[in-house]
């Protein structure tokens, strides 16, 4: 491992660092408008939801590491305290980084970027029409985290009102992960796209508990055949099998089948009780 204290490095280095490990990052696309109603649009990855009641996000457009200036979001969202958050697509994705170039302040980068705005309900910022969610926001609170270049600012903003596009809704009226096509930015200049074989799904640990990888019988936990993510699996069982549990697993199961390979495909398919059944008999 390399090992380093941040304050003995240089603040781009320490940027890129902390880039590449904390991603990929959602993209918040803000719209605000200044005093005078110019529009302004941008793109944020230091950005996440927070919480659900009360429905917040958070996002933080940075002083410039170059020039220390604030960027006209940060300054829009003092004089107007709302802002609408899009959210990015892939099809949106190139209209997108052109609105990060760093145009002069009252330049609409809706119409530099050839995106459409759109009235909003609630709020004075607009909302991009070709995004499938927008979010009015009103901000609560800009919390400036420093004076110096790069220093962050969070932006606290609560969600008043959200505009869900019907082309990424399931049939309950949520939204459909994998029609949405989202866009997640990373270090440098690479990005990952929500879709196909990227998105997964995992059963959430809420309801129960796993036993624990700890709880594993040591001929399974020690075997140094299973790898953590197998481990992980077997370990959320939510209790050790008996061996009534084993031989009602294996019924039908012929002999050929009790190995390691139909152990670790069992497990791949989400089949934890039967792999274990397996593994009990050959490890
Ligand atoms: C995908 C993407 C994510 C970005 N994330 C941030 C960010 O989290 N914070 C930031 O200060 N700048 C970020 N930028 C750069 C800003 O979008 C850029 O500085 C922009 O010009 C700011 O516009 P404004 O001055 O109109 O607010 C990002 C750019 C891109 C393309």
């Amino acid at each position: 491992m390399k090992s380093f204290d941040l304050k003995d490095l240089s603040v781009p280095h320490v940027h890129h660092h902390l880039l590449s490990a904390v991603g990929p990052r959602p993209i918040c696309f803000a719209s605000t408008i200044d005093k005078e109603g110019n529009k302004n649009l941008a793109p944020f990855s230091f950005f996440n939801v927070f919480s659900a009641n009360p429905p917040i996000l958070v996002f933080s457009p940075a002083r410039s590491g170059r020039t220390g200036e604030t960027k006209h979001t940060h300054d829009n969202v003092k004089e107007v305290a709302e802002v609408v958050v899009n959210v990015v697509t892939y099809d949106m994705l190139h209209q997108m980084n052109l609105s990060s170039s760093p145009f002069p302040k009252g330049v609409d980068e809706f119409v530099k970027s050839g995106f459409t705005a759109i009235a909003s309900d609630l709020v004075k910022p607009y909302r991009v029409k070709e995004s499938p969610v927008q979010m009015e926001c009103k901000v609560l609170e800009v919390k400036e985290l420093g004076n110096e270049g790069a220093a962050g600012n969070l932006v606290i903003c609560e969600v008043l009102r959200m505009h869900l596009n019907e082309d990424v809704l399931d049939e309950n009226g949520y939204i459909d992960q994998t029609k949405a096509d989202l866009v997640a930015r990373m270090g440098g200049n690479w990005y990952c796209r929500a879709h196909g074989d990227s998105i997964f799904e995992v059963e959430k640990m809420l309801a129960r508990v796993g036993v624990g990888v700890d709880a594993l019988p040591e001929n399974i936990r020690l075997s140094h055949v299973l790898n953590g993510n197998e481990l992980g699996l077997l370990g959320s069982l939510s209790e050790i099998p008996s061996p009534v549990d084993i031989d009602r697993e294996l019924e039908g199961v012929s002999d050929q089948e009790i190995t390691l390979g139909k152990a670790k495909e069992l497990l791949a398919a989400g089949e934890s009780l039967k792999a274990y059944a397996v593994l009990s008999r050959i490890l």
